[in-house]
């Protein structure tokens, strides 16, 4: 089960959210984490920090290093293929490639035994490597932040997906909105739940993730929530999200 976890907007939860959810998921089996962010915050949120040289995504996307010589194991039990700034060039090196955007698809083929659980956070765009974890992926987890401003862009990228569905991947399933950063009391958060359950009817509307301070500082020791805080309110919604994913794997 490959699931992708994206928004082109950046600073919603996308890199937390895969952080969390890689962490439930790897207590339960084998769970493969794939950062394909330039900014490599899913690499530093695990506690890796690359080496001069290290082969990323970036060498498997473009058929230089297979997979397993490129994936680190982190100390929380997460399988990490890492991301770094070499992605930002990936763009204009898959240019002349008519199969561009199933790179990503092609490298994890020969794997897909090997892991139960496959999760990918992608960077803050809808281009080529979003596009490759969507024309990979047979789940689509997406993270909106509980503001206003947020819920502009969500409309694009719902045509996005359509468009991937129709020509790249007519597997790809709608696992559900993660509402995220939620003052959960607050009526702007109310109101934002209200908006994105009438907005996307037929598409499951997570319970938000509460805005807490645990989930900064557990990024900067490199550990998953569950694992950083007994809190039960902040891991909860990411447990909802890996039962439904188990769910969804089992049809
Ligand atoms: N529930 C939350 N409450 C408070 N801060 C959060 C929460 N989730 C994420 N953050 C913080 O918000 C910032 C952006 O999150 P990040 O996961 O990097 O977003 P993205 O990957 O979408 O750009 C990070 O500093 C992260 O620690
Ligand atoms: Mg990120």
């Amino acid at each position: 089960m490959i699931t992708a976890i994206a928004n082109q907007k950046g600073g919603v939860a996308k890199t937390t959210s895969t952080i969390a959810i890689a962490g439930l998921l790897a207590e339960e089996g084998s769970c493969l984490a794939i950062d394909l962010d330039p900014q490599g915050n899913l690499t530093t949120g695990l506690g890796v920090e690359l080496a001069d040289g290290q082969p990323t995504a970036y060498e498997v996307l473009v058929g230089k290093v297979p997979l397993e010589d490129a994936t680190v194991t982190t100390a929380s039990g997460i399988t990490l293929l890492p991301g770094g700034i070499a992605l930002a060039k990936i763009e204009k090196e898959l240019q002349q490639q008519p199969n561009r955007l199933h790179s990503l698809k092609k490298a994890l083929d020969p794997y897909l035994e090997q892991f139960e659980q496959i999760v990918i956070d992608c960077p803050p765009s809808l281009g080529l490597l979003t596009l490759n974890a969507l024309s990979a992926a047979d789940a689509l987890l997406v993270p909106v932040q509980c503001q206003f401003f947020a819920l502009k862009g969500l409309q694009g990228l719902m045509e996005t997906i359509d468009t991937v569905q129709q020509r790249l991947n007519p597997d790809l399933e709608i696992l559900g909105v993660l509402p995220t950063m939620a003052e959960v009391h607050t009526t702007i958060t109310q109101d934002v739940m209200k908006i994105l359950r009438s907005q996307f009817e037929g598409i499951r509307v997570f319970d938000p993730v509460p805005k807490s301070v645990r989930f900064p500082e557990s990024n900067m020791v490199g550990k998953p929530i569950h694992q950083f805080t007994r809190e039960w309110r902040l891991v909860q919604p990411y447990r909802e999200v890996v039962r439904q994913l188990f769910l969804m794997s089992e049809r």
